[in-house]
């Protein structure tokens, strides 16, 4: 099992050393053309977890290519770039530009962005003529049937899957008005975890494809579930606002989490049986 971050969640330039600590860095997602992203505020702490609305704020293709993408190079770890976009064509044209990463992420599933994007496996079927680099689809549960969308995006010769992206909520504040600025924004942390298990759970049991999973890991034990449900690999997000240490800490807690659940090795203990959907045991 591996430990990357989340996209968005970590500025790998202005904290190498916590990038360091990660098996491999995913950058914020970048679309053709430079964004500034949503009117502030767009973060707001709430009981249930963390809002944000930050829309894609990001420098675009080509500053990211002649400018971050050296300078993350030079941290000297596995790089996987996030791509995103409103249409198939900004996606393909940007993974055609990538080469020397580890991978691609295709975030299909922004809830901070009004523009709506073409079907996901469209998407990933045009990324896929544009390059041989792997191609994992980060996709949102919030889809009435996100094994479907899984399978879609398989059959489109994606080489694997991110779940989860935020869930669209709001938070009001003592006036009752929204608390972003946009209204709405993607709730993330501890509260997205059941869901996001959820759905790595139905999308490996619906497809072959290697998951990274994310949402709400805060600890050893929340890796191991993911790995429970199904993930290859893990992403840690919201934790890393709290603890930057996190990376290390999740690995480190990882033994103690296998041990208590009487598993020698997380990877022995990848995916359960049978989903909740066909009527068989849901994990304990
Ligand atoms: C502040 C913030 C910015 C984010 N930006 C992106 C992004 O640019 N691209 C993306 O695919 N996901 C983005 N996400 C979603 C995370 O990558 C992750 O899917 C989600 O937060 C769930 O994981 P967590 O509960 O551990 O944070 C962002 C999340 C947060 C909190």
């Amino acid at each position: 099992m591996r430990i990357f971050n989340a996209s968005g969640c970590l500025d790998a330039l202005a904290a190498p050393e916590v990038a360091r600590r990660l098996d491999a860095f995913v950058t914020k997602t970048v679309t053709p053309l430079p964004r500034e992203g949503n009117a502030p505020p767009r973060i707001a702490e709430t009981a249930h977890g963390m809002l944000n609305a930050i829309g894609l704020a990001n420098p675009g293709r080509e500053r990211f290519l002649a400018d971050h993408l050296p300078r993350l190079r030079e941290l000297g770890i596995p790089l996987w770039v996030s791509v995103g976009g409103f249409c198939a064509d900004d996606y393909a044209e940007t993974c055609a530009a990538l080469a020397d990463v580890e991978a691609i992420e295709l975030n299909l599933s922004c809830p901070n962005v009004d523009e709506a994007a073409d079907s996901a496996a469209e998407i990933v079927a045009a990324c896929r003529r544009a390059t041989d680099l792997p191609l994992y689809a980060k996709l949102s549960a919030a889809h009435p049937d996100v094994a479907e969308v899984a399978r879609a995006v398989a059959a489109a010769r994606a080489d694997g899957l991110s779940l989860i992206n935020t869930l669209r909520a709001v938070a009001l504040d003592k006036h009752l008005r929204p608390v972003l600025a946009r209204g709405s924004g993607g709730l993330s942390g501890p509260s997205l975890k059941p869901v996001a298990l959820h759905a790595v759970f139905v999308c490996h049991e619906a497809t072959s494809l290697p998951i990274v999973g994310m949402g709400g890991i805060e600890s050893g034990r929340d890796a191991l579930e993911f790995v429970a449900c199904g993930a290859r690999d893990v992403a840690l997000g919201t934790v890393l606002f709290a603890d930057p240490g996190a990376p290390a800490r999740v690995r480190s807690e990882l033994a103690t989490a296998c041990a208590e659940a009487g598993v020698a090795n997380p990877a022995d203990k990848t995916g359960l049986p049978k989903s909740p959907e066909t009527g068989a045991k849901v994990p304990a």
